[in-house]
């Protein structure tokens, strides 16, 4: 699909991060581990950690309550809510539920969606698609992710990497040429294994055997994510803004996802986009998930360096694998 003339765009953002900071010198007297290997090969310094009494719903909903207050508008409003989460509140129903009773958006029809750390641009491209048959008028696009209830906080080969946050934007039909202009996404089911949570569904129930051998929690072969997630970050990129009618050169700004500053420095390489161009926050959130993206873009416009008129591109990958790209024109 070329959209040069865009359907959806991003009308405001807003995030929540959770107040208490685990730096990389706490995790050193967790697990063994040195603040110059975390630094060193991920880039991160700092993550937020969402404790006992925070969910993923209550992030969620004060993330959409910032992008609603921006957007000028009221919880009534809303008529669709569509949340991104890899940690979910309760399996049923759905935390778009809970967060729609939070904000009290009784108008609105709510579900989450799992494309893990792509989860949010998946989002994105469902929201378009609703415009676009005039279904619904005023979405919010949430990520939530909860990630420090699903690691293993005795692997230092994960746990390290991982923070919690919630993003969020409100997305409604484009006005002005601004909005989304190219997109592409991909799945990949056979490599699966490389990153999941083996037990907590149908095939291996929670159970206190499954349980035991923390089969509950997050496993990844870090190797293995890595390489695929530069390639298939480059290979979106390529064609979202192929799908745009754009090249490289026109990239404004890179809002890659946030899980390691070596794969965003590789994809921004590969892609033929200067990191001058490219936003990181990843020091001080480390891995967000599906969050890290729209927690990214409200700190750039607050900042001032996503501006209106931008060519910005948007590149995530994860669990799945699933990946994708999103160019707009801000
Ligand atoms: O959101 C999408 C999903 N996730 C990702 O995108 C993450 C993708 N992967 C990565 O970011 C990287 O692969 C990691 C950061 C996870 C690991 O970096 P790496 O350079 O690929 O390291 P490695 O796994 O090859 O491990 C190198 C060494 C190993 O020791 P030996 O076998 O060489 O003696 C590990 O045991 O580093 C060791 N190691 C650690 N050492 C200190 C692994 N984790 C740690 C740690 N602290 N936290």
């Amino acid at each position: 699909m070329n959209c040069n003339t865009p359907i959806a765009e991003i009308v405001s953002t807003g995030r929540f991060l959770p107040p208490e900071i685990t730096t990389n010198a706490d995790l050193e007297s967790m697990v063994d581990t040195s603040d110059d290997w975390i630094r060193g090969r991920t880039g991160i310094k700092e993550r937020r950690i969402a404790g006992e009494g925070l969910s993923t719903a209550q992030m969620g909903a004060a993330a959409s309550l910032d992008a609603m207050d921006k957007a000028g508008i009221g919880p009534t409003d809303i008529d669709l809510i569509i949340l991104s989460t890899a940690t979910p509140d309760r399996l049923l129903p759905s935390t778009a539920c809970d967060i729609q009773a939070i904000i009290g958006a009784t108008n609105s029809v709510a579900f989450d969606i799992g494309g893990a750390c792509s989860g949010f641009l998946y989002g994105l491209s469902m929201a378009e698609g609703y415009l676009a048959t005039g279904r619904a008028k005023n979405i919010l696009v949430v990520a939530s992710e909860k990630m420090s209830s699903i690691v293993d906080w005795t692997d230092r080969s994960t746990c390290v990497l991982f923070g919690d946050g919630a993003g969020a934007c409100v997305v409604q039909r484009s006005k002005e040429k601004k909005g989304i202009v190219g997109t592409h996404h991909g799945s990949d089911g056979t490599l699966a294994e490389l990153l999941y949570r083996p037990a907590g569904g149908t095939l291996i129930p929670l159970d206190s055997k499954s349980m035991e051998a923390g089969d509950h929690l997050v496993k990844m072969s870090g190797r293995e994510v890595f390489k695929n997630a530069v390639r298939s970050m480059v290979e979106a990129s390529e064609k979202a803004l192929a799908d745009a009618g754009l090249s490289n050169d026109d990239v404004d700004l890179l809002i890659p996802h946030q899980a390691n500053i070596r794969i965003i420095e590789s994809t921004a390489r590969y892609a033929g986009i200067p990191m001058d161009k490219v936003f990181v926050n990843v020091d001080r959130y480390g891995n967000m998930s599906s969050a890290t993206i729209p927690v990214a873009m409200d700190e750039a416009s607050e900042m001032g360096i996503l501006k209106t008129g931008m060519n910005v591109l948007t590149v995530a990958f994860g669990a799945g694998f699933a990946w994708g790209a999103v160019a707009m024109r801000w």
